[in-house]
């Protein structure tokens, strides 16, 4: 059985359907890509998938369990998270402290019991610092966990983002256009990143229009295109397809 598998997932907004029956699955230990035209209903997925907006029909099946319309914080603590196409995060707060407000069982209101200095409650900090300096330490973010978000990179934004996601200790992690914006080399060192989480055990899916980044990185590729999965297979495979040049019109393969 797939880790993640939809079925026939719908969601429309003002009487317009942005998913009409989506069927996707995506297997363990993969980084399995996103594909499709501006508008295609990708992050509309990510968001009912995520349980940020409830869906209105279909099966979300993660791990084995049924976790359709799941608040996002519960499927988090299942093990699945995403990161947004615009990264999100507190831009004032340093690095560290933007790690540990995701941290697991550390949602920003039990912040002031940590506060409070209560033993278990330092002791779980204590804890969750560590997960922060390793992941920050992952991602190349370790010499810059002390200065302010806003002060980051564009690409370090990037990874801030990445790095928020696996605080909660995720398996499935679902990004949602992680390079957009990014210059070529970092891009490729985001890749890098994704390719060593991966050996570590997790699995992606990945939302991107940068189609040597897809090409190189993700396999299976799967094609959405008007709220439908269109077309799924290597890279090559579903390139060379008549349908999904279609549906590309007018954009380029490469940016
Ligand atoms: N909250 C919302 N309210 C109204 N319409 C929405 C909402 N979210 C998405 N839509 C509509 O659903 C359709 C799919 O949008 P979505 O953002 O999922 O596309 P996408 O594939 O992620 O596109 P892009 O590649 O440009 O990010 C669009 O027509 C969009 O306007
Ligand atoms: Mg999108």
């Amino acid at each position: 059985m797939a880790l993640l598998e939809i079925t026939g997932l719908r969601r429309s907004f003002y009487g317009i359907a942005a998913l009409s029956g989506v069927d996707l699955a995506v297997e363990s230990g993969s980084i399995t890509g996103l594909i499709g035209p501006n508008g295609a209903g990708k992050t509309t997925l990510f968001n009912c998938v995520s349980g940020i907006v409830p869906p209105q029909g279909g099966r979300v099946v993660f791990d084995g369990a049924d976790i359709t319309g799941w608040r996002p914080d519960r499927i988090a603590r299942r093990g699945l998270v995403r990161t947004f196409q615009i990264a999100r995060g507190f831009p004032g707060l340093t690095v560290m402290e933007n790690l540990l407000l995701y941290g697991p069982d550390q949602p920003g209101e039990r912040l002031l019991p940590a506060l409070c200095r209560l033993p278990a409650a330092r002791r779980r900090e204590e804890e969750l610092r560590e997960r922060a300096r390793a992941i920050a330490a992952r991602l190349a973010l370790d010499r810059v966990l002390d200065n302010p978000a806003s002060a980051l990179s564009g690409g370090q934004k990037k990874l801030l983002e990445i790095g928020r996601a696996l605080m909660t200790e995720p398996k499935l992690v679902l990004l949602d256009e992680p390079i957009a914006g990014v210059n070529p080399a970092l891009a490729e060192e985001i890749g890098a990143h994704l390719r060593r989480l991966l050996a570590d055990g997790l699995t992606f899916l990945v939302i991107e229009h940068h189609m040597d980044m897809i090409a190189r990185l993700c396999h299976p590729v799967i094609v959405m295109a008007e709220g439908r999965t269109l077309a799924q297979g290597s890279f090559a495979e579903i390139a060379a397809r008549g349908e999904v040049q279609e549906a590309y019109m007018g954009r380029r393969w490469a940016s």
